[in-house]
């Protein structure tokens, strides 16, 4: 299966300092494929990122969004509209809206449902925080999480949705210097997905589903990451914001 390659900007960049970022990544990059390219950006950025990335194979992705088409949801975006915006993926549960603005599982199973409803292919998050590593809960809090957020999901549509691991200890919060989960770590809780995937689907529909992970992957460990059996792509934050760094990333793919 080809390796999926997310950038997850968060809240940074302007308008000039994304189209300078594009320009420069399209030209490392070329028409490399041997990765799927994705660039979650700001919603402020999307329909002048669809320009600057047409005639590119780099696909755009949102970052959050409401399950509703439209209506009285003051400050929120819909799934038609980032359609609207040339969306292909969009960002769902991530760790920092469960813990800053309280969503929670029910909530991020609603967009997930309205994302494939709308052609949209979720990214959805999900992962443990240190204590609940600390006391041997990651695969329940796993396996809590993937229910619930994948409950009533058709299954016709269940080979677009990505599951993003993301243990919450490794995300970097913008420190270049924090560590990833190693390797091995990494690869049993994809396994352990995988395996969750087979039981509530089965065995090639779990295979059929990208487990990427996220959690401070950079060019230094990117390659190890990479080359394990479960893991089919990453997605990254802070390294994602330097066009070379990125390049290096999917080129590792
Ligand atoms: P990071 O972020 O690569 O900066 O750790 C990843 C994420 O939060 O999606």
């Amino acid at each position: 299966m080809q390796k999926l390659i997310a950038a997850n900007w968060k809240m940074n960049k302007t308008f000039e300092e994304s189209v300078s970022f594009i320009e420069e990544f399209k030209k490392i990059i070329k028409n490399k494929k041997n990765a799927e390219i994705v660039i979650c950006v700001p919603f402020t950025l999307l329909s002048e990122t669809k320009k600057i990335l047409k005639g590119s194979d780099i696909k755009l992705g949102a970052q959050n969004m409401h399950f509703e088409n439209s209506g009285a949801f003051t400050g929120e975006i819909s799934p038609l509209m980032l359609k609207d915006s040339g969306c292909e993926y969009v960002i769902i549960g991530h760790s920092e809206r469960r813990e800053i603005f309280w969503e929670d599982d029910f909530l991020i199973n609603k967009k997930v449902i309205a994302a494939l409803n709308h052609g949209i292919k979720p990214i959805l998050c999900i992962g443990e925080n240190w204590e609940q590593r600390i006391r041997e809960e990651t695969e329940d809090v796993l396996e809590n999480q993937l229910l619930k957020c994948l409950e009533n999901v058709d299954s016709k549509k269940i080979s677009d949705v990505i599951i993003a691991y993301e243990p919450i200890w490794a995300i970097s919060k913008g420190d270049p210097n924090k560590k990833a989960a190693t390797a091995s770590d990494a690869e049993q809780s994809h396994l352990f997905i995988r395996k969750l995937l087979e039981g509530m689907y089965d065995e090639k529909m779990a295979k059929s589903i990208r487990i990427i992970y996220g959690g401070s992957m950079k060019p230094e460990n990117a390659k190890e990451l990479l080359s394990m059996r479960n893991i089919d792509g990453g997605l990254v934050g802070n390294a994602s914001l330097d066009a070379k760094s990125f390049a290096e990333i999917v080129e590792s793919a």
